[in-house]
This record gives structure tokens, C-alpha cells and sequence, in this order.
């Protein structure tokens, strides 16, 4: 006989298996294209199409890996505001995919993230999953913060990797691991041996965010340019961002046997092209004092500041050079 799935309730709602009676209101919102739009869907969503995907879940077995199974996100009064999708990996079945709607009438209330905590805690503790995943549209501000608030973390950038109402749309990967869900733990520290990107860049975001706030400057962006040789290895870049009309450096390498060509200063040209369109009026970096203080005076670069031991024995120079309009 087909296992059924048993319902979870929350504070709020009730995650259950559809029914015949919610097609209706899985149109409804479904049909919206603010909704779709970062969906597998298109709109017009009618009410059939909503039918059918009711009456295709009533004869699949929730868990089985490789089907989708979607359930119905309700109301304390048993409405139905949204649903919500997991998807074992039909290869690993210890990994599963989630997706998750809320009906915009219901949005901003934190149900959506409710509803995927309530999903998580199934997944992990009743099947014992060991990794759950989501892929967000990069664009798709509230459905990343449901996911982060659920303790995921951003795994991946994926680039133009799902062709969506037309386009090629980027895609952000999140992970979450059982065991790191298990054991955190509100207001503890989450030590990491390590640097994890997704990390970096989520404490990023959100301290830039206080900085929009606190300056007016909402202009943040970065920039990367990369050399390769003929085989596509990069030989030599540049990385940095601007914002509020300066620009800085972070990183800017060539490599070794390639020192002494011009490359360097091609790069560093560029990057400062880039903050003159951009309208900076300044451009900073940090070079440490056995890196390459002389190669930026000499391309007009004064010194500002240095700082003592960093790393022990050495110092990191800042420079800067006033860009002419
Ligand atoms: C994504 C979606 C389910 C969010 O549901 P929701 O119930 O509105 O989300 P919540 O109220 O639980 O919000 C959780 C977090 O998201 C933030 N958030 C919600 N909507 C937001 C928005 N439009 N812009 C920015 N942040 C938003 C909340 O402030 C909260 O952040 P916090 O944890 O930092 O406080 C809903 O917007 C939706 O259905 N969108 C269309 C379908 C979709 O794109 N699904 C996801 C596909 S991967």
C-alpha cells in the first residue's frame, strides 16, 4: 500500500498532503506572474493545470527519490496559502531539494520561513536526510532570506545556469548538512576552522546594507578583470569593488615569470577606467611592504598610512591616487 504523509503543524500552519478541494487556490496564486517569475512555471497557471498537479501527487509516494512531492502549506483555519515541494536525489537519496510558495496575500510574515523550518525538521529528524539544498534565483531577495533564516548556507554562484522566462538566469546555490542543523544552537558562536565564501559574502551583504543606510551610497559594485593564456589558465587579474565615488583594489596578481611585462600596469589601468565611469574620484589599495609599494608610486600612488607587523616583520602600505574626471 502507498505510504501517505502525515501532517506537521506549527505555530501557524499545517504542512499536509494536497487535496482536491485546494486546485482553486493553488491557481490563484500560481496564475500571478510575480510569483512565477522566479518558478519553473509560467503564467497563465489555470485552474486545471492546478487539478492536475493535485490529482498527480495523489498517486505518487511521498519520499520517492527522484519525484517531486509537493504539499500544501495551510492556515490554522485549514486554507490553503501556499505549498511547499521536496525532491529526494534519485541517485543519493540522503540529499534532497526543496522549493517552497507562499500566496503574496500571506507573504512577509514570516510563514515562508515557518513552513521550510517545519519541513526541515521532518526531513532531518523523522527520514534522517544528511544534506538538504535550494537553488534561489540570485534576484530572488525573499526566498535567500527563508532559506538563510533556516540556518542555510550560500554553497554557490551558479552562472547562467537555468533558462527561465526567456533568459539565462543565475541561480545561488544554499546547503544545509543534518548534523550542523542538529547542533546549533541560538546565540552560540558557530566556529569554522576556515574561510567559507558563501559566509564572507552573506556578512558582506548584510554589514553593506547598515553601511546604504548609514551613508545614502547604494552605488556598491565590483569588478574583475582576468588575463589567460592560450589555453585559458589566467596569468594575471584584478578584483576589487567601488562605491560612494571610491574605488579599491583587493587583489591584483601577475604571475611570477610573466613579472615585468606590462601586465600589471594593463590591469591596474583598467581598474582605474572602470572607477572613472563609475565616477570615483579616488582609488586605494593596500600593498605590503614586500609585495609592491614602488610599482604604484611610480604609476602615481602616495602613501597614506602604514601599518606595523602584517604580517610580523613586514608592513602593509595603503596608497591611493586622486583619479582626474
Ligand atoms: C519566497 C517566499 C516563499 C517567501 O515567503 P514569505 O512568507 O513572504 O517569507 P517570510 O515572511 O517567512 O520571510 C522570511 C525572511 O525573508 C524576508 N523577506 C520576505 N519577503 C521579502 C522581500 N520581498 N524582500 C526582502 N526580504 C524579504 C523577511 O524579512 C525575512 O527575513 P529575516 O529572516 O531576515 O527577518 C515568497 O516570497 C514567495 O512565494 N515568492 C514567490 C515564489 C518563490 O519565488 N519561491 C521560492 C523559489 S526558490
Amino acid at each position: 500500500m502507498r505510504t501517505t504523509f502525515v501532517p506537521l503543524t506549527t505555530d501557524r500552519l499545517l504542512l499536509r498532503p494536497l487535496e482536491p478541494g485546494d486546485a482553486p487556490a493553488i491557481a490563484a496564486y500560481r496564475d500571478r506572474p510575480e510569483v512565477a517569475r522566479f518558478q519553473g512555471w509560467d503564467t497563465p497557471y489555470p485552474l486545471e493545470r492546478a487539478s492536475a498537479l493535485v490529482a498527480e501527487m495523489a498517486s505518487i509516494t511521498p519520499g520517492e527519490p527522484g519525484v517531486w512531492f509537493q504539499l500544501a502549506i495551510a492556515d490554522a483555519s485549514d486554507h490553503l496559502i501556499g505549498d511547499c515541494g521536496f525532491c529526494f536525489r534519485a541517485d543519493e537519496p540522503r540529499i534532497c531539494e526543496i522549493g517552497f510558495t507562499v500566496h503574496p496575500d500571506h507573504q512577509g510574515q514570516g510563514l515562508g520561513r515557518e513552513a521550510v523550518g517545519a519541513l526541515l525538521g521532518w526531513l532531518f529528524l523523522e527520514r534522517g536526510t544528511h544534506r538538504v539544498v535550494a537553488y534561489a534565483d540570485a534576484d530572488n531577495t525573499a526566498s535567500r532570506r527563508v532559506l538563510e533564516a533556516n540556518g542555510f548556507r550560500r554553497e554557490g554562484h551558479l552562472a547562467a545556469s537555468t533558462w527561465s522566462k526567456g533568459q539565462w538566469r543565475d541561480e545561488v546555490l544554499y546547503g544545509l548538512l543534518g548534523d550542523q542543523w542538529k547542533a546549533r544552537r541560538a546565540g552560540d558562536v558557530e566556529w569554522h576552522d576556515d574561510l567559507h565564501p558563501g559566509d564572507a559574502e552573506l556578512l558582506d551583504d548584510r554589514i553593506y546594507e547598515f553601511n546604504v543606510a548609514a551613508t545614502g551610497y547604494g552605488d556598491g559594485r565590483g569588478y574583475t578583470g582576468l588575463v589567460r593564456d592560450e589555453r585559458g589558465k589566467v596569468i594575471a587579474g584584478v578584483v576589487g569593488w567601488t562605491w560612494g565615488g571610491s574605488a579599491w583594489v583587493s587583489t591584483l596578481w601577475v604571475e611570477e615569470h610573466r613579472r615585468a611585462t606590462g601586465l600589471g600596469q594593463s590591469l591596474l589601468a583598467a581598474a582605474e577606467a572602470c572607477a572613472r565611469r563609475r565616477g570615483c574620484t579616488s582609488i586605494t589599495l593596500g600593498s605590503h611592504s614586500f609585495q609592491a609599494p614602488e610599482f604604484y608610486r611610480r604609476l602615481g600612488y602616495h602613501e597614506v598610512c602604514s601599518v606595523p607587523d602584517k604580517p610580523t616583520g613586514h608592513r602593509e602600505v595603503y596608497l591611493q591616487k586622486r583619479l582626474d574626471p
